[in-house]
């Protein structure tokens, strides 16, 4: 079975980012940032999505998740590395994102960055909860 296959179909996608835990509304319309998606099919249907948007002219890794019955199965790790080499193939030389799971992104290669030296890609960089009752971390990876 062919599992990863890119797709336009944003709604299955955004229920399982909600269902995740993201802060994603389910909608049929992608957010114009968006600019590709993928998603993981096993028997059961839909069991992993990745967005990759540009915000602000900055690659981003807007959205991934995984379903929790398969998740440390490696395919948000197969996900994320499409995500990557979306960068790359646009002559990208970073790729940005807001998460709230940093040490997962550290092991491949991801740092986290002060919110002051990071490119305005979320409201999260102005918002006054910012680390005050909300956590995200702000993170990019060099990609070449
Ligand atoms: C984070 C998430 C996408 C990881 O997907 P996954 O398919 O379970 O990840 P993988 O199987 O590719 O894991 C790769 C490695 O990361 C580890 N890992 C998985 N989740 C982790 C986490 N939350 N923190 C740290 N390490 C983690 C795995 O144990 C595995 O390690 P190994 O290679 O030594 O076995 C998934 O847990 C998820 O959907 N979480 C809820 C939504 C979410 O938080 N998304 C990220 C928003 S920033």
């Amino acid at each position: 079975m062919d599992h990863i296959k890119e797709t336009n179909e944003y709604y299955p996608l955004s229920v399982l980012f909600r269902d995740s835990g993201l802060e994603v509304k389910p909608s049929e319309t992608a957010p114009e940032t968006a600019k590709k998606l993928w998603r993981w099919d096993d028997e059961q249907g839909l069991a992993g999505a990745c967005q990759f948007g540009i915000r602000k002219g900055h690659c981003c890794l807007e959205c991934l998740a995984v379903r929790e019955d398969v998740r440390k199965t490696g395919i948000g790790r197969k996900l994320l590395a499409l995500a990557e080499q979306e960068a790359r193939n646009l002559g990208g030389t970073e790729i940005w994102l807001v998460g709230k799971v940093p040490a997962y992104y550290e092991q491949f290669g991801w740092v986290r960055v002060p919110r002051e030296d990071a490119p305005a890609i979320s409201k999260c960089l102005t918002c006054e909860q910012f680390e005050v009752d909300c956590f995200p971390s702000i993170m990019k990876k060099t990609v070449k």
